[in-house]
Order: structure tokens, then sequence, then C-alpha cells
């Protein structure tokens, strides 16, 4: 059966991009958009791309009209927590207010189907560290409230309608694609597989471990770590999820088991050959001991089954970009 086109949103951003390449090679009809404010044009490749705001409700209309969508992967988001604290109405203006606005284009055009990423920092702060999607939900930041209040847009709008989303918490998502066409690019970055790459590429002068007085077996921060490319594909299993006519959900995405700062700090130097100057340094505000995902839902219910569960997979795809960045900066 043919499908109508699908409209991805923040397309040229991280994890847009590997989306929309893995939707590419499956033969699906897609269609970019992105305001390029933090997204890279190279990152799109070959799908046709509108520049834009996914907030300008002229713009997407007229995009809905023109295009035949049926579907919205939401992307297009400010994605720094730290910068979130500093200025939350960014993040309720550009996460929250845009998602009201995509939400009510898509009603008014009648695009009844919406893939939305979410975030484990819906969680916050949560005890033992182990986050299922029954947990109560307390994020610690606008970043993290952000993302909520879209969450609960999408719910309330799918129980007065005929609307149906799959909302996507991720949690700790790093790497690159294995062919080495696009990665993570971000500037100023803050997140510690990407920072640790390029203190090794020699980008940065050192990498600094938050906090080695946690309540976890060595000291540092546990994270759930999901390589991009799984991500990417359980959105490919959200679509299929939606199409067979699966009912509005939120579901984890990621493996269920964690690794601390210094397990990662090893493993890129394992893979790169070289030593890092690491810095001990005091807890960095909001960051919990540990966050991992319970993830049984995603693959009974979308049947997910990620490929490139393994932190040196991870870090050796991020590595190899970083080393591409160098000789190629977009
Ligand atoms: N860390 C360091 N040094 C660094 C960067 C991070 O030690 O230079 C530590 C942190 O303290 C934490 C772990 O590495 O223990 C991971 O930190 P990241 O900044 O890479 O990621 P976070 O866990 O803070 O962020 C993730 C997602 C966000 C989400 C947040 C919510 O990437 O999108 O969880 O908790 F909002």
């Amino acid at each position: 059966m043919s499908h109508k086109a699908i409209l991805i949103t923040g397309a040229a951003g991280y994890i847009g991009s590997h989306v929309l390449l893995q939707l590419q090679s499956r033969g699906e009809q897609v269609l970019a958009i992105d305001n390029l404010h933090t997204g890279f044009r190279q990152a799109v490749l070959s799908a046709p791309l509108i520049v834009g705001d996914v907030g300008d409700r002229e713009l997407l209309t007229g995009v809905f009209r023109e295009h035949g969508i049926d579907t919205v992967m939401h992307f297009a988001a400010s994605t720094i927590v730290p910068e979130s604290v500093h200025d939350p109405l960014k993040y309720y203006g550009n996460n929250t207010c845009a998602t009201r606005n995509l939400l009510d284009s898509c009603m008014r055009a009648g695009v009844r189907q919406l893939v939305f990423s979410s975030s484990a920092a819906v969680y916050g702060n949560p005890a033992g560290g182990i986050c299922d999607e029954e947990l109560a939900l307390a994020p610690v930041n606008p970043y993290g409230s952000s993302k909520l209040v879209s969450e609960w847009m999408l719910r309330d709008q799918a129980a007065s309608s005929d609307f149906r989303y799959v909302s996507l918490r991720y949690f700790n998502v790093a790497g690159s694609d294995l062919q080495g066409r696009i990665g993570q690019s971000t500037r100023a970055a803050t997140l510690l597989i990407k920072v640790a790459c390029e203190a090794i590429v020699g980008k940065r002068p050192h990498v600094a471990i938050f906090g080695t007085d946690y309540d976890t077996p060595d000291g540092t921060g546990v994270r759930d770590y999901v390589h991009v490319e799984d991500v990417a594909r359980a959105h490919v299993d959200a679509l299929d999820y939606l199409r067979r006519g699966g009912a509005a959900a939120v579901f984890n995405c990621g493996y269920s088991h964690g690794y601390s700062v210094r397990e990662v700090l090893e493993s890129v130097q394992r893979i790169a050959g070289s030593t890092l100057v690491v810095r001990e340094e005091p807890r960095r505000a909001g960051d919990p001991p540990t966050l991992i995902a319970r993830a049984e839902r995603i693959r009974s219910q979308l049947g997910w089954t990620p490929q490139l569960d393994n932190l040196d997979t991870i870090v050796d795809s991020a590595l190899r970009w970083e080393r591409k960045l160098q000789r190629e900066p977009w």
C-alpha cells in the first residue's frame, strides 16, 4: 500500500536527520522542515527542505495543503538543559508553544498522526533512577517541563479527537550514522560522549567529570546511552504502529542498562588509543545519580529491537564523526 508523505520537523538536527535517512532508505516520501538556527543544511542530504519555523501556522498550513502529508515527526526543539535554566521562555516558546501551533496546523489540515520527541528529562530525579512510563513525572529543569507540557497537549488532543500520536522519551542519545554521512554536529556541545570525543581529537583541552561522590558503583553518574540509529529505528517502528491503527501511547527509548561517566571515558580512550586529560569537578546542578529506562513497553508494543546496544559501538561511531568534522567542518 502506498502512503502519504511524512513531514519531519527539525530534520537538519541531530536525531531528526538520522530518522530522515532511515525513512528515505525504506522508500518513504519525506519532506524536511528546519529553521536552521541550530541545524545544518548538509544534514538533510537529498530530501527537500523547507526553511522555516514549525510554529508558523501560515507556513505549515501551506505545506500541509501542498504536500499531501498524513504524518508528522516532530524533532524541532531547543535541547540544551543548562540553557533552559537561564532562558526558560525560549524553551517554552520553541518547544511548547511551537508544538501547540504545529498541532493546531495539523488539526486544521486533517493530519492525524504524529511522532513526538520527548525526553527522560520529564522524569526529573526519580528515586532509584529506574524509569518506567507510569512513574510520576517531575521534571527538574525548564527543558523537561517544556517537553512534559507538550506531551500533555498531545494526550489531551488525542482524547478529544481522532488524532493519535506516539511520544518517545529518549534516554541519552549518542553516536552517529554507521556509514559516516551525518552525526552530532551541535556547537557548544554539553553531552558527555560528544564532549569526550571533542577532547580526544584536541578540540577541547580536557573533559570534566561532574561529581565523583554519587551513590553509584564508581561514584560517577550512570546513564542509559542509546545509539542514535536505534533511536531512529524506534521512529520507524512508531510509524508502522500508527499506520496499523495503534492507540496514542508513550514509550521510553533506552537499553535498560547504564554506564558511568568513568566507563564512558575509558571507552573513548580505548577506542581512540590515546589518553584524555580528565578533571574531577563538583556535581552539576540538577543531575540525578542514575537514569535508566525500563523499556519493556516499546519492545512489546512497537516491536523495537535494538541492534547497536554496545557502548564501544556508540563511541566508535561518535569518534569517527568527530574526526570527520575535524577534516571537513560543518
Ligand atoms: N557529564 C560529565 N561531564 C561532562 C558532561 C556530562 O561528567 O562534560 C556527566 C553528567 O554529570 C551525567 C552524564 O555525564 O552524569 C551524562 O550527562 P549528559 O550531559 O551527557 O546528559 P544528561 O544525562 O544530562 O542529559 C540527558 C539528555 C537530555 C535530557 C537529560 C535529562 O541528553 O536531553 O538527560 O536528565 F534532558
